[in-house]
């Protein structure tokens, strides 16, 4: 009862939301504000349109094919063999000090990025984390609908599956831990940073809806398949170091294990649907002993979840920073994980006390490293960035991970809406704070203990504000780019990395639609 009318209370919060973005700043009229907010809104559904046109441009069939050319020097020595026998097989060419490989990608395969040449990076490969992050967002729109998508799409999920089948039996000498294949699904040859263990945990998490909905039983055999080889990969291997996803660190790291917590959850939900009650119970102990292992990354000293711990054995550390992480041990990677792993209740998940203390604790420490946070007042979203110390193409803000820190609001104002209640404490009290704040009410200061419903309601509409302050800033950065979302934002001038990246449209569609679930979607359209 009582989350009946809180969810009607949330609909009303967050239609209202709406309408309330500016006047409640009390510098526009309200005519004005409406006009902003339905400016957002019209943006919204554009950026869309352009986000969800490029991504399927980046996943085969659809990508042309790419010639890469790379010195020598870059092959790891351990594929050395392999690189010989694809130039025996007449598929590289290898000439001086140079090699040249010509790639068709195969249906299923998903770029990191379009080809580019320098000074972007070569990111023309199947990351196994961008791709199961793009196909993830495919397969939730799927499951979203009403009606079925259109057979290209499902096409598209199939042969993600079958190609994810591919990979998992091919011949990496890094097995399931492997980071990113060619796109025609050939080793990929180069030094790198091996293994990362976040890829199978996430392509867990993409496969799993599709089981359910994969119009074809094949389809669904090989999604079911490729889900447990990685479940049981990573059964066996998640207590090994890893690399994180920012493939900088060879540590334990927060994110790896949030994101193998999560695939363990619904992997074991899964199996025991299915009948399989020794996986069930295997896959739900991992789940455990993950969650339990994560504990131990708060610092009560610091008030927030670290990101790594442990010493750096058994990956092979190459390039700048390997092996090195920030004094601070703070990363916006934390917050991801809590998005990616998709858990909305228990430890760990992004309702989670401690989950708050970090978004604050990341929302400062960007405001204070950023001239243009800075310069942002209290209502206007901030660009959040990696880490501290990251220096790669200059360390500016990421475009995913600020579209991320606004799905973080959304996400939990729909998890706070169906929960119906919520009990502040000493850790999260101060993001709360922040939310109701925004809303600009003078009672705003929450005490401890369970929230009231009047505040409650004020909570959810701070959300959704504040959600939507950090679109406002995406949508005035990028209004130049003609659809196009960058790997990072051009603070500096010029350096962005990547002009054009999957992860950041799945990211720009999640918090979408992360947005309209919590507005309860379709009842404000
Ligand atoms: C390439 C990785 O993709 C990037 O995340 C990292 O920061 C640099 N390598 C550092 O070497
Ligand atoms: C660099 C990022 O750090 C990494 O997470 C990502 O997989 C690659 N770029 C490709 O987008």
């Amino acid at each position: 009862m009582l989350s009946t009318v809180l969810r009607v209370l949330t609909i009303a919060v967050a239609c209202g939301a709406v309408v309330s973005h500016a006047s409640d700043a009390g510098r526009e009229q309200r005519s004005d504000a409406t006009n902003v907010a339905s400016d957002l809104e019209s943006w919204i559904s554009w950026q869309r349109e352009q986000s969800f046109a490029r991504l399927l441009r980046n996943a085969a069939p659809g990508v042309a094919p790419f010639t890469r050319r790379v010195e020598t020097k870059w092959v790891s020595p351990e594929r050395m063999a392999l690189l010989r026998a694809a130039e025996a097989r007449g598929a590289v060419r290898i000439e001086g000090n140079e090699f040249e490989q010509i790639i068709i990608p195969r249906p299923g395969a998903v770029v990191a990025a379009p080809a580019a040449s320098p000074p972007e990076p070569d990111y023309f490969f199947h990351w196994v984390r961008d791709s199961a992050v793009v196909m993830r967002e495919l397969a939730d729109l799927d499951a979203a609908r009403a009606a079925p998508l259109p057979e290209d799409l499902q096409r598209r999920l199939a042969d993600f599956a079958a190609f994810s089948r591919q990979l998992q039996s091919s011949d990496s000498p890094e097995g399931l831990g492997e980071v990113r294949y060619n796109a025609d699904g050939t080793q990929d040859f180069l030094k790198w940073s091996r293994p990362q263990l976040d890829g199978p945990a996430l392509r867990v998490l993409a496969l799993l809806p599709l089981v359910a909905n994969a119009r074809s039983p094949a389809a669904s055999a090989a999604a079911a398949e490729a889900i447990r080889s990685d479940l049981d990969y990573l059964a066996a291997n998640w207590t090994r170091p890893s690399f994180d996803l920012w493939e900088d660190f060879c540590w334990h790291n927060y994110y790896t294990l949030a994101v193998q917590a999560g695939a363990f959850e619904r992997g074991a939900e899964w199996a025991s649907e299915r009948g399989e009650a020794a996986r069930a119970t295997e896959y739900s102990t991992q789940r455990t002993r993950i969650l339990a292992a994560m504990d131990a990354y708060w610092s009560e000293e610091k008030g927030y979840l670290e990101f790594a711990h442990g010493p750096a054995e058994r990956c092979t550390p190459w390039g700048a920073g390997a092996g090195e992480k920030p004094g601070d041990n703070l990363e916006s990677a934390v917050l991801l994980g809590a998005l990616h792993s998709r858990r909305s209740s228990g430890p760990h998940a992004l309702i989670d006390e401690r989950v708050l203390a970090t978004a604050v604790a990341i929302e400062d420490l960007f405001t204070s490293l950023y001239a243009f946070n800075r310069a942002l007042s209290a209502e206007e979203g901030k660009l959040i960035g990696r880490n501290r110390g990251d220096q790669y193409y200059g360390g500016n803000p990421w475009v995913f991970i600020t579209l991320g820190f606004a799905e973080f609001h959304y996400r939990l104002a729909g998890v706070l809406g169906d929960a119906g209640s919520f009990r502040v404490t000493t850790a999260n009290r101060e993001f709360v704070r922040r939310a109701l704040a925004r809303v600009g009410e003078p009672s705003s200061e929450p005490g401890l203990g369970v929230l009231a419903p009047a505040q409650m309601a004020t909570l959810l509409r701070g959300l959704l504000l504040r959600g939507d302050d950090v679109l406002r800033t995406v949508r005035r950065l990028t209004a130049e780019n003609s659809g196009a979302l960058s790997e990072q934002f051009d603070l500096a001038g010029g350096t962005t990395s990547s002009r054009d990246l999957s992860w950041s449209h799945a990211a720009f569609l999640s918090a979408t639609d992360a947005r309209r679930e919590a507005m309860t979607g379709r009842d404000c359209e």
